[in-house]
């Protein structure tokens, strides 16, 4: 088993990177039913994280002002700056002797991508090149060390009603977003064939839980609903994606870094699919009950509007690999993950009108300069 020591998080003031720095400090929200029951890692992680975030839009540093005040300019280290920066990347390697990155920075949403894909090249496949070149040239003469990609499931395309992606699915991406995430991919491979550099890859399906910023489905239906806003569903409501809550993704990683083997990749996944209109009826099930508004009207706010263009119709993720060979297992049952996620949307009304707000631009731009 590898022992993480200095660990570069590229994007950990993001959705998901902030819960994977949260997880290696022993951060998690408790939760009810058959979650957060496993060995807390805390124990097995001793080493220091060095955060490295541009603070996009997306970026939050107070999602992990707990662990600044506990762990801060000791083993957690939060750099402003973005991977396009291969100077600052270079002096980050060099400084803080990282042994191990997890490279979870990306522009992450497919309409943003749809919209404006530029931005999407320059970090998801510029940047990714970056902090490959890094890596390559100050690894050179260590051993131990680990490139981890975050990816998506996405990289595969789009399903039809039945079959489910493996790791030899072929990649087919469709969107300017899962394209420039295969780009990445690619280039991470290649890495690891032509350089040996020692690289693993994991690819994910659609991510829930606390701190995603509210574009995403499930936040941004749980906020409308709170809001009193329209509920907009594209196209028919029947494209499925598979849900998997981010702790569940987390463990996963963990395991990858700690335990898998290099040149290899990993699906992970919820084995939880579900047809937007049918998990939107849950949502607003839930986030009704939980709010004390009336589901009837709530569900009145259902708006179907224009598909998005080439909207891929069916996600799933056949993640037998990483059970039978890492002995990964998913725990959190989706009720009980979704009840939690609302539950913390509930608590966390002021997170999401600060992210929201040009407030939150100015506070970013006070504590750590201009973007
Ligand atoms: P996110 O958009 O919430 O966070 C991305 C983070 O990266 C932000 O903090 C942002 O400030 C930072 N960032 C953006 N550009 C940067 C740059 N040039 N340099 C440094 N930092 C930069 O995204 P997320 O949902 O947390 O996704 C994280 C990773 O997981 C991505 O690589 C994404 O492709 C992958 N992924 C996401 C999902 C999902 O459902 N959200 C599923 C599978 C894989
Ligand atoms: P999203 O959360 O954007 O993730 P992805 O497109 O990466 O899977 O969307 C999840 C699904 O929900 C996808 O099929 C698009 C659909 N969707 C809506 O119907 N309405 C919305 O407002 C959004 C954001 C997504």
């Amino acid at each position: 088993m590898r022992v993480l020591n200095n660990v570069l998080v590229t994007g950990g003031s993001g959705f998901i990177g902030t819960n994977f720095i949260r997880f290696l400090f022993n951060r998690e929200q408790g939760v009810s039913g058959d979650g957060f029951q496993d060995k807390a890692p805390e124990a097995e992680f001793s080493g220091r994280v060095i955060n490295l975030d541009s603070l996009s839009y997306a970026g939050n540093p107070a999602n992990l002002s707990d662990i600044e005040a506990e762990y801060g300019g000791k083993r957690y280290f939060f750099i402003k700056g973005g991977i396009g920066d291969s100077g600052l990347l270079d002096s980050l390697f060099g400084d803080y002797g990282v042994d191990t990155v997890v490279h979870f920075a990306a522009e992450s949403h497919v309409d943003r991508s749809i919209l404006g894909p530029r931005v999407f090249i320059e970090t998801n496949v510029l940047g990714t090149f970056n902090l490959l070149e890094a890596a390559r040239k100050h690894w050179k003469d260590r051993s131990e060390t680990r490139f981890h990609q975050i990816s998506t499931d996405e990289v595969y395309g789009s399903l039809e009603e039945s079959g489910a992606f493996t790791e030899d699915t072929a990649y087919a991406p469709r969107s300017p977003y899962s394209a420039s995430k295969a780009a990445g991919d690619h280039l991470v491979y290649s890495y690891f064939h032509t350089y040996g550099l020692p690289v693993t890859l994991s690819n994910c399906s659609n991510n829930y839980g606390p701190f995603q910023f509210p574009e995403k489905f499930i936040p941004l239906m749980i906020q409308n609903i709170l809001e009193g806003k329209a509920l907009p569903v594209y196209g028919d409501g029947k494209n499925i994606r598979d849900w998997v809550h981010v702790y569940d993704h987390n463990r996963a990683v963990y395991l990858v870094l700690t335990c898998g083997k290099t040149g290899e990749k990993y699906n992970i996944g919820g084995e939880n699919e579900w047809e937007n209109r049918t998990l939107l009826d849950a949502i607003i099930k839930t986030v009704s009950q939980k709010a004390g508004r009336e589901e009837a009207s709530v569900r009145a706010a259902i708006t179907y509007v224009k598909d998005r263009p080439g909207h891929d119709r069916r996600y799933a993720i056949n993640c037998g690999k990483i059970k039978r060979e890492l002995g990964w297992k998913r725990i959190m049952n989706f009720e009980a993950g979704l009840e939690q996620t609302v539950d913390w949307y509930l608590a966390n009304q002021n997170w999401v009108k600060t992210i929201q707000s040009g407030e939150y631009l100015r506070w970013i731009e006070n504590n750590y300069g201009s973007r």
